[in-house]
């Protein structure tokens, strides 16, 4: 590992990877299908155009199943970690279920939007929701019928990148967990933190696209990585 010593401030990247052993699904690791459809294929501002309550029926279906699932322990480690843990860190995630909230974690950004979010496209307002949005129940902040799944679809800016590249740049270690490096710009946050001179470690179940950028890669689930590592970074801190 990398020398802890030096080590203060900490940004980690989660995928879906960190959910699978609750039980939710990832992306590329086969099935990859709803109903016949490639999620690429449902997930695109094109698609809610074109056939918007299919993309309500499947986000309304992912928004309802994510509520009975739990953390499993690389979420409960990663949040004892923010807990513990006596210099900057954040957790940035892909993911848009709510396990890292639930496992505990605070500092949490989700750059890919989250299932239990409500964006009104008439007033920009978010709201908390766990409900389905087919019927079109009224925004309620604003009353239209213009709530849509706050997920950031394929060809739309994902959220809050000033902050991501702000915590970079202070950065001095930079961990990913559980993705497959298929996306951008999470996939590219690796480059940025090796030329800003963080130090790079992987865990994940197999190697990914991005694994050569980092330093160090270790292959394992990450219910059994993650709580190994966060103890190998508490202790040595
Ligand atoms: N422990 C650790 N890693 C795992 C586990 C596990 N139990 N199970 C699977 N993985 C790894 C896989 O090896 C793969 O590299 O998690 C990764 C999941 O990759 P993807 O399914 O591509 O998910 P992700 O990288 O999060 O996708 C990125 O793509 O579809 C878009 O917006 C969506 O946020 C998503 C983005």
């Amino acid at each position: 590992m990398a020398v802890m010593a030096s080590i203060r401030n900490i940004v980690i990247l989660t995928g879906a990877g960190i959910s699978a052993e609750s039980g939710i699904d990832t992306f590329r690791g086969g099935g990859g299908l709803w109903e016949q459809h490639r999620v690429e294929d449902v997930a695109t501002p094109e698609a809610f155009a074109r056939d918007p309550d299919l993309v309500l029926r499947f986000y309304d279906m992912r928004r309802a199943a994510i509520q009975t699932k739990e953390p499993n322990p690389a979420h409960t480690a990663l949040a004892r970690l923010d807990r513990e843990w006596p210099g900057e860190l954040l957790i940035v995630t892909q993911n848009v279920d709510d396990l890292h909230e639930r496992g505990g974690a605070r500092r949490v950004l989700h750059m890919h939007g989250e299932h239990l979010n409500a964006w009104c496209t008439a007033c920009d307002r978010r709201h908390r929701w766990t409900a389905p949005l087919i019927a079109r129940p009224p925004c309620p902040a604003c009353g239209s019928s213009a709530l849509r799944p706050d997920i950031v679809w394929f060809g739309e800016m994902p959220y809050r990148m000033d902050e991501i590249y702000g915590a970079l740049r202070g950065a001095d270690l930079f961990v990913s967990i559980g993705t497959s490096g298929a996306v951008y710009p999470a996939a590219g946050l690796v480059r940025n933190a090796r030329e800003l001179g963080a130090q790079t470690l992987e865990l994940n179940l197999e190697r990914s696209q991005g694994s050569a950028w980092f330093a160090e890669t270790r292959l394992g689930p990450a219910s059994e990585l993650v709580p190994a590592w966060v103890e190998e970074v508490l202790g040595a801190g």
